[in-house]
């Protein structure tokens, strides 16, 4: 998704505002998760976004969005926004974020969404990392306990174990 930064968007320091930018990112975000769900998908939870660098007036803001991993009714996308001076045709990497999205069903009920099936390298380690993170943000939000956090606590053990 391709957006311009125009007067209307920024703060009193002519930088982007940070809920335009969060506004355009979940737009970007429930395209490819609706893409890969053939359904109505909502934002359930977004993970912590930092804001590594301002975007100004006039440049232009590319976000590219990815579904890394679907579970039952749930998916994780993940979002890269990069910023570009069209004068002088730099770019930098703004920000990186994690959204979870939810397919529903014509009663707004979740419903399950076909699986993804990785084929590149980067596309399987994102796939893997995935349910380490999907374990972090349902522990965060009380909906899993430590007892069922099977990948945390693989990764706890392999870490004890390596430093013994
Ligand atoms: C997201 C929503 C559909 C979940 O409904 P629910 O009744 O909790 O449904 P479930 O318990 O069946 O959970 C559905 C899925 O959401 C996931 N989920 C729910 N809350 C989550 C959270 N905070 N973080 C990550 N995933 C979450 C569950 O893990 C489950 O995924 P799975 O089926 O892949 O295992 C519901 O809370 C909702 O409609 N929220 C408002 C959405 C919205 O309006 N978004 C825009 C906000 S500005």
């Amino acid at each position: 998704m391709t957006e311009i930064v125009l007067p209307n968007d920024i703060n009193g320091l002519g930088n982007l505002m940070g809920g335009r930018l969060l506004y355009l990112m979940d737009k970007c975000a429930a395209i490819s998760a609706q893409r890969h769900a053939n359904m109505v998908c909502v934002t359930a939870s977004v993970d912590s976004v930092e804001f590594k660098s301002p975007i100004y007036q006039n440049e232009v803001v590319v976000i590219e969005s990815w579904v890394n991993r679907a579970f039952r009714t749930s998916m994780e996308v993940e979002l890269r926004v990069v910023a570009e001076n069209p004068l002088d045709q730099t770019s930098r990497l703004c920000n990186r974020a994690y959204y979870t999205f939810v397919g529903l069903n014509d009663e707004g009920i979740p419903t399950p969404v076909p699986a993804i099936h990785p084929e590149t390298d980067d596309e399987r380690h994102n796939y893997e990392s995935a349910a380490k993170r999907r374990e972090v943000r349902l522990l965060l939000s009380g909906r899993l306990s430590l007892n069922d956090a099977k990948h945390i606590k693989e990764d706890i053990l392999a870490t004890m174990t390596a430093s013994e």
